[in-house]
């Protein structure tokens, strides 16, 4: 049992796409002040934070995470006063924001990086990552771009290769510069003292670099169809060593500031990703993301041996606060959740998701079972698929509009959507889905009402981690109360062994009803049970 001493182990933090959440101004793109008349909905979910994808000024080229100014806003989306107003709207509510936050590196147009591609000698020129060619002229080593193809790029007019580890619009900051470290620490506190309550850090792995560029070596596993980038493998560009004083150095910064909440994006096997809370769990992120259900075979018994791994992973013992769990099941740069698992299976999903010990974030849409859309050839944006083009990296099918109503364009904008809205948008939408008590919506409002009513979903520990057949068991206890939980992963009739009351079923029935040895499960089925 944990006491939940910090804010952010209570909370359900939701992730907005900013661009296709609500647009106000009719241009089909999302917006700072759509946003903030969506509010009701979090709220009304039961939902606590926002984090909200790149808002900062930017050429879009990875459509925000390719940032020209730290410290602005994207004309786009707002301005800062909108943005003062949202935070305001939030912290009226009892609610919190988290900003994204994109260090590896900048724009291509930020003026950080025009003046170092200006010359040799310009005071800039080691804010980024310059280095000669090879003695062939070739690039300085062999490292991949995470979007397909070599990560360095050719600068004519100054006879230098600059480092992008992912579109050559991007190029990588070099944080071995403490005056780049300075400079971006400032645009952190920019946005502390603006109010903001923690930030999620972009590739929080990849910040820092070999300093003596070594060549990665190759990757025998890589087979054709997979990334080219998983053609090495990544020793010397990610992951280093010297990440981890820079983490806890942020880390330091925002503790300057109260509790503040540092998330870290960290593609790495679980006992790699636990590095990132810092040494013995203290001192670096307090949530290194999990995305490991991101990645699983949906099936009752690898689940549960990731639940068991990631829980044993975990710095041990842990007191209140360090090395606080957390679970992912989607974001915008994954197909979604009912997609990858089917419509029926996702509600199981929500409810893993928010029985888990450790703090939730929900991917927008999720919430209404929001599907991947097919984008014909014609209407791609995503510069990832357009780069490494049919082997399943373009990320536009989960970056839709939010569906709001039935209508064209779904309530998300009078104009034309950036990317069009899913066949489905008549019957997956928040307005159908709030007057049907069996829909995704009523669902998952029914399970975070439930998670913060139940002490055991809060800080009770996760016990008893089983799979029985298709169906994964657990149990969640916090001093005398306890629950189980037993989820149906297949699409067929199951049963477990079980005692209680049930106090919730995926399909919104069976309430009340008094399981005595023997539970029996309809396909697709997950139920909690009171002790
Ligand atoms: C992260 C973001 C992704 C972006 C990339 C480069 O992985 O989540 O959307 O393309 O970083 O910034």
């Amino acid at each position: 049992m944990t006491e939940l001493r910090h804010w952010w182990q209570r909370a359900v933090i939701y992730q907005v796409y900013p661009r296709s959440f609500q647009d106000s101004d009719g241009d089909g793109i999302g917006d700072l002040r759509g946003i903030a008349s969506r509010l009701d909905h979090l709220h009304d979910l039961g939902i606590d934070t926002v984090w909200l994808s790149p808002i900062y000024p930017s050429p879009m080229a990875d459509f925000g995470y390719d940032v020209a100014d730290y410290t602005g806003i994207d004309p786009m989306f707002g301005t800062l006063a909108d943005f003062d107003a949202l935070v305001a709207a939030l912290h009226g509510r009892g609610m919190r924001l988290v900003l994204d936050y994109v260090p590896n590196h900048s724009s291509d147009r930020h003026p950080w990086f025009l003046e170092s591609r200006s010359s040799r000698t310009d005071p800039k020129r080691d804010w980024y990552v310059w280095r000669d060619p090879a003695p062939d002229g070739g690039p300085p080593n062999n490292w991949l771009s995470h979007f397909g193809g070599i990560a360095w790029e050719w600068d004519a007019s100054t006879g230098q290769y600059y480092l992008h580890s992912f579109l050559k619009e991007q190029p990588d900051l070099n944080w071995r510069n403490p005056a780049v470290k300075r400079a971006m620490f400032d645009a952190l506190r920019f946005w502390l003292d603006r109010g903001v309550d923690g930030f999620r850090v972009d590739v929080m792995w990849c910040m820092v670099k070999d300093a003596l560029f070594r060549d990665n070596p190759p990757n025998p596993d890589w087979r054709p169809g997979m990334s080219t980038r998983d053609r090495l493998i990544p020793v010397y560009d990610a992951d280093r060593p010297e990440t981890m004083a820079l983490v806890a150095e942020m880390r330091a910064l925002l503790d300057g500031y109260g509790d503040r909440l540092l998330i870290g994006e960290i593609y790495l096997p679980v006992e790699r990703l636990v590095a990132y809370y810092g040494p013995e769990g203290k001192g670096g992120a307090q949530m290194p993301y999990n995305f490991t259900l991101i990645k699983a075979r949906w099936a009752a018994e690898s689940v549960a041996e990731i639940i068991r791994r990631y829980e044993a992973a975990l710095p041990q013992p842990a007191p209140p606060g360090v090395a606080w769990p957390n679970w992912v099941l989607s974001n915008h740069d994954q197909s979604r959740i009912g997609t990858r698992i089917g419509p029926a299976q996702a509600r199981v999903a929500a409810m893993l998701l928010l029985t888990l010990r450790g703090t939730p974030t929900i991917y927008y849409g999720e919430e209404i079972g929001m599907l991947d859309v097919p984008i014909p050839p014609a209407l791609v944006q995503d510069p990832a698929e357009k780069r490494q083009p049919g082997i399943g990296q373009g990320r536009d099918p989960e970056r839709t509009p939010m569906v709001w109503d039935a209508s064209a364009e779904g309530g998300f904008t009078r104009g034309k959507p950036w990317l069009p809205l899913g066949a489905d948008h008549g019957r997956v939408n928040v307005a159908v889905e709030a007057e049907d008590p069996q829909s995704m919506l009523a669902l998952y409002r029914a399970l975070l009402a439930l998670r913060r009513r139940e002490p055991a979903l809060g800080g009770g520990a996760v016990e008893e981690v089983r799979a029985d057949g298709g169906v994964l068991c657990f149990v969640r206890r916090e001093g005398a109360s306890g629950v189980a939980v037993a989820l149906n992963m297949t699409g067929a009739p199951a049963e477990t062994a079980a005692t209680g009351r049930i106090v919730l079923s995926t399909q919104l029935d069976r309430r009340g009803e008094e399981v005595a040895g023997t539970l029996r499960l309809r396909p697709d089925e997950g139920v909690v049970l009171a002790e």
